[in-house]
């Protein structure tokens, strides 16, 4: 969820602070931008250094920028405005007071008012504190202005007391908001499956038979549909390609048979599914379980067919969108409207080998997308990711849960 944003991070003054050391990292560990802006008093609880090289950002704190000139000023508009999220953590009932009634005497709270992005807060400070009429207003406020509040928890404080008023941990701090943005997402709460890669076949110990498919269509579909907020099950023969964002589980696979029998696990509880793996259509009937020596001049393997994965799929469809891939060479378009309807799919996308730059172990794609009523989507060649994000509008546009 958070892989690309630019979070603004401001950081006030109480002793929680030097947890945002520990947020910064996992901000960052998951692909965000990092721009962090201190209040005087947090300095004393945390080393602006620290952030600094944590963040790979300059951090700031006042309007001036202490190493520039008088005309060298930290413009808090800019700030604002880059940030697709704030997040005040730890948020002291001082500053929290501040925000709530527009206060704006350091660069923090001029950002806060400039930024037009979500803002969330995570408060710090004592049970008493944080139990007052005062604070409960300021969270109040700040709720109706559409700010949304991390709870601090429960637990021993820097007082030595024990009570609510602990920051929430910074690992939970990016839990709530990864699940605040999955929440508004078209795809959250849906489960998507993808096939993805070739399978291997084996004839011996040491050999197989596979194909060419490298499996990154497959794997920027799952990309895609979890940036979508999908929790996305990603099966996949063998393949280079890695996954990192949360929302995707990938089964590793070898051959047609491990595939089928994997999807199958998972199908029922599916709403949507996309077949991309080259699924080799013959296997070897039986496999030598010893390395087949080298002896007659001419050598053949016995082949029997695989199950179609898609096919099953499709017979047993239920509420599920299926989609398939078709790649061809010859009558391209009429035999891909032919696998929908045998394979009973929602949509197909086809992919011609005759087109430069498409199909198998290429870092590009064009495609046609058809649905179930001939309706024909041509699209221009394009990166893999996006043809990803293609396939998934023309979904989307189609499939109402
Ligand atoms: N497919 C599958 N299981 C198989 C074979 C294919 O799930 N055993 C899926 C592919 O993932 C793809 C679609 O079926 O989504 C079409 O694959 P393709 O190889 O183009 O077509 P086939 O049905 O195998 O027919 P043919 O090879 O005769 O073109």
């Amino acid at each position: 969820m958070l892989g690309g944003k630019n979070i603004l991070l401001g950081i006030t003054g109480g002793i929680a602070a030097y947890k945002t050391t520990f947020l910064v990292r996992l901000l960052i560990k998951a692909g965000a931008n990092v721009k962090i802006v201190l209040t005087e008093s947090a300095s004393s609880f945390v080393s602006p250094l620290t952030l600094a090289t944590l963040s790979k950002n300059p951090v700031l704190s006042s309007f001036v920028n202490e190493e520039g000139g008088a005309t060298d000023w930290n413009n808090h508009v800019e700030l604002g405005l880059w940030a697709d999220l704030m997040i005040v953590a730890p948020a002291t009932a001082n500053t929290l007071s501040k925000m709530a009634s527009g206060t704006c005497d350091n660069l923090l709270l001029a950002c806060y008012l400039s930024a037009k992005c979500p803002v969330f807060f995570a408060p710090a400070m004592d049970l008493d504190m944080y139990k007052h009429p005062s604070s409960i207003a300021s969270f109040k406020k700040l709720k109706s202005f559409g700010n949304i509040m991390i709870l601090a928890t429960s637990g021993e404080l820097a007082s030595g007391l024990h009570g609510e008023g602990r920051m929430a941990e910074p690992e939970d701090i990016v839990k709530f908001i990864n699940g605040h943005l999955q929440k508004g997402l078209p795809l959250s709460g849906k489960k998507v499956l993808i096939t993805a890669g070739p399978t291997y076949e084996a004839i011996d110990p040491v050999r197989f038979i596979g194909n060419h498919a490298s499996g990154q269509m497959g794997y920027e579909l799952a990309n895609a549909a979890a940036n979508l907020g999908a929790e996305v099950i990603l099966v996949s023969g063998p393949s280079h390609f890695t996954v990192s964002h949360e929302l995707i589980t990938l089964r590793k696979v070898i051959s047609a048979e491990e595939m089928y029998n994997e999807v199958h696990l998972h199908y029922e509880a599916i709403d949507v599914a996309i077949c991309a793996a080259a699924v080799a259509d013959y296997t070897p009937k039986t496999v030598a379980t010893q390395k087949i020596k080298k002896k007659e001049s001419e050598f053949s393997i016995e082949l029997v067919k695989t199950k179609d994965i898609l096919l099953s799929l499709g017979n047993q469809k239920k509420d599920q969108f299926l989609v398939g891939f078709a790649l061809e060479t010859e009558n391209e378009l009429e035999n891909a409207k032919v696998k929908l309807k045998k394979k009973n799919l929602d949509a197909i996308v086809l992919n011609s080998l005759n087109d430069k730059g498409a199909g198998f172990g290429k870092p590009t794609n064009k495609i046609t997308f058809i649905d179930k009523n001939s309706t024909i989507t041509p699209f221009e060649l394009k990166t893999k990711a996006e043809v990803a994000k293609d396939i998934f509008d023309e979904i989307l546009k189609r499939y109402h849960a």
